[in-house]
């Protein structure tokens, strides 16, 4: 996006703009199993997501998300700017050591109010694989409802087509 990213800070979180210098670290996280398994059919291609988050560094499409001063996952955000479809859509990982301890929800949180309250975002989105409960929880914990199912949505990494649950969120029912 033509936009640039803030620096967001929560009591145990921070989400800075994605740089270039987080990609080899971030495509390694991608490439371990409690993160593979839920990211589409080739996680282990280090070079095709080192390349992806690269693209999203250049293109302000992604947060780093920071824990302690380290390096703790990915949070990606899209806007759509159609003024008539006007909305914004969210995506993360954590690191493994990371996950199970309520980092997900903050750095969600922490992101979606920025959208809100700082770039008038009405409505956002965000989806997981139908069958990925723990993301499914955090999203409906923060405020997210279930839209749909989205049949045959995504490849998983065993080469087939998953469904996806679409969720989406009101300004007024973040939590
Ligand atoms: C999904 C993810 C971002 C969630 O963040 P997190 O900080 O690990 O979240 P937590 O493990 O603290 O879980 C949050 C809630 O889910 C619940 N939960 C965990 N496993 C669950 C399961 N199998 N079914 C239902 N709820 C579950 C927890 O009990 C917790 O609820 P609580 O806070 O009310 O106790 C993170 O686990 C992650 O990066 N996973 C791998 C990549 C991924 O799946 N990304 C999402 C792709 S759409």
């Amino acid at each position: 996006m033509n936009r640039a990213l803030p620096t967001l800070r929560g009591e145990r979180v921070v989400l800075r703009p994605l740089a270039a210098a987080d990609a080899d670290v971030l495509s390694g996280i991608i490439a371990q199993p409690e993160v593979a398994r839920w990211w589409g059919s080739r996680p282990h291609d280090r070079e095709h997501h080192r390349a992806g988050l690269l693209e999203d560094a250049a293109g302000n499409d992604a947060f780093a998300i920071e824990v302690d001063g380290a390096l703790a996952g990915w949070l990606g955000v899209y806007e759509e700017e159609e003024p008539d479809y006007r909305h914004a859509g969210l995506d993360i990982f954590l690191a493994p050591e990371r996950q199970g301890a309520g980092l997900g929800a903050e750095a969600l949180r922490l992101a979606a109010r920025w959208l809100i309250e700082e770039c008038g975002h009405h409505r956002l989105i965000i989806d997981s694989a139908a069958a990925n409960e723990r993301a499914i929880a955090v999203y409906a914990a923060i405020g997210f409802r279930p839209v749909g199912i989205m049949r045959a949505y995504e490849r998983g990494n065993d080469g087939t087509w998953h469904d996806g649950l679409l969720m989406d969120m009101l300004a007024d029912e973040l939590r």
